[in-house]
């Protein structure tokens, strides 16, 4: 494997690497790269307006994490999309292969989609296929070609990488799951909730059904605890992290549970509408993943609130690490918001 996953994140910059050892059976993957570093604030959020400071800010954050994790086998690139930069529908259509499937695509596609066909690159994902009525339904992906080629801009900017794969956040965390959980029938909701999004995608019998995204993220949290307290962004970022204490810990504590009930309600949207389409549909568990994990207690909530067993999603734990290159309390911190990173980085070159 060569191909670095970088989570291009509003808040962070984020790379997993990993290289096999072994072979057959006995292969082991293992994780030969990690890193994360801060974005400028704003300027991802302005992809549509202004795509040069993006572009260049993204291709700053992916060579200085190559030279800082010392990346420098990987060569090939993969990253994601995400928000409104692309649209994500099940639709059901009828029965191709994989390989007809993206010509059928593009005369199933108009219909879905608010731009002109040709501006738009397509892609599908068959989720399952239902024989007696010759129908199948399939996750559609479709992201404008100026907003992918931005990004395949920004990989050769580098200079010192190729891009490989341009992938969806969504489903960069479902291809994690599935790496962890192989053959996985099970119901599980999966969320990952970043500074500006919360993303779900909610599984039915182990395959993606649902996928949901909204812009509710902890920057919301760090931007109330500035409003509320007074204070800078640094300092309502470290009253957020607990690594400074709150002037009002009660008013605090209403600030979490406000956001918090902001997330349920998107969860339970995503789960109500996959109840409205599968019959007796129940979800298992919940794996929170995203910088978000990691606020004291939104498992516990999250757990309580849906009376479902909430638990974080930590992929590195499912690789061979080297304990003396990564302490394993840092592994476990760091874990949950590598899990779109660590998703690409198990990709496949499909960029040529
Ligand atoms: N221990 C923690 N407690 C509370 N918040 C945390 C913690 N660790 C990280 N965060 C928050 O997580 C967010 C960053 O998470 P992440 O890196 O997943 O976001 P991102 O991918 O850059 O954003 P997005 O996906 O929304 O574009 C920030 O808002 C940060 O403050
Ligand atoms: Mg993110």
């Amino acid at each position: 494997m060569s191909i670095i996953g970088f989570d291009i994140g509003t808040f962070a910059a984020k790379a997993t690497f990993l290289t096999t050892k072994g072979k057959g059976k006995n292969q082991q993957v293992v994780l030969d790269g990690l890193g994360m570093s801060q974005m400028p604030k704003g300027v991802m959020e302005q992809w549509e307006d202004q795509p040069i400071p993006a572009r260049t800010a993204m291709s700053a954050a992916m060579r200085s994490l190559v030279k800082l994790c010392k990346l420098s086998k990987g060569r090939y690139a993969a990253l994601s999309l995400s928000g409104d930069t692309m649209i994500i529908k099940k639709i059901s259509m009828p029965v191709t292969t994989q390989k007809e499937l993206k010509q059928s695509l593009a005369m199933e596609a108009e219909q879905y989609i608010p731009y002109p066909i040709n501006d738009v690159n397509l892609d599908g994902h068959i989720l399952s296929t239902d024989d007696r009525y010759g129908q199948m339904s399939v996750l559609l992906v479709a992201a404008r070609k100026e907003v992918v080629n931005n990004y395949i801009q920004a990989v050769t900017l580098t200079k010192i990488l190729k891009p490989a794969v341009i992938d969806v956040d969504a489903l960069a965390l479902y291809n994690a799951f599935d790496y962890v959980y192989p053959n996985s029938k099970e119901n599980v909701i999966l969320v990952d909730i970043g500074a500006a999004f919360i993303h779900i995608t909610v599984l039915h019998e182990g395959l993606p059904h649902t996928i949901k995204e909204e812009s509710i993220g902890g920057q919301r949290m760090t931007d109330e605890i500035e409003d509320v307290f007074g204070v800078q962004t640094d300092q309502a970022e470290a009253i957020k992290l607990g690594s400074v204490g709150s002037p009002d810990p009660r008013e605090l504590a209403e600030i979490y549970e406000r956001i918090a009930s902001n997330w349920q309600a998107a969860i339970e949207r995503a789960i109500d509408s996959v109840k409205s389409e599968v019959q007796d549909y129940s979800p298992s568990r919940i794996l929170l993943a995203g910088g978000c994990a990691n606020i004291m207690g939104l498992a516990d909530q999250f757990q309580n609130y849906f009376s479902l067993r909430t638990e974080l999603f930590n992929p590195l734990k499912y690789v061979k690490i080297n304990h003396k290159k990564y302490d394993p309390a840092y592994i476990d911190y760091i874990g949950p918001q590598m899990a779109v990173s660590f998703g690409l980085a198990l990709r496949k070159q499909e960029l040529k």
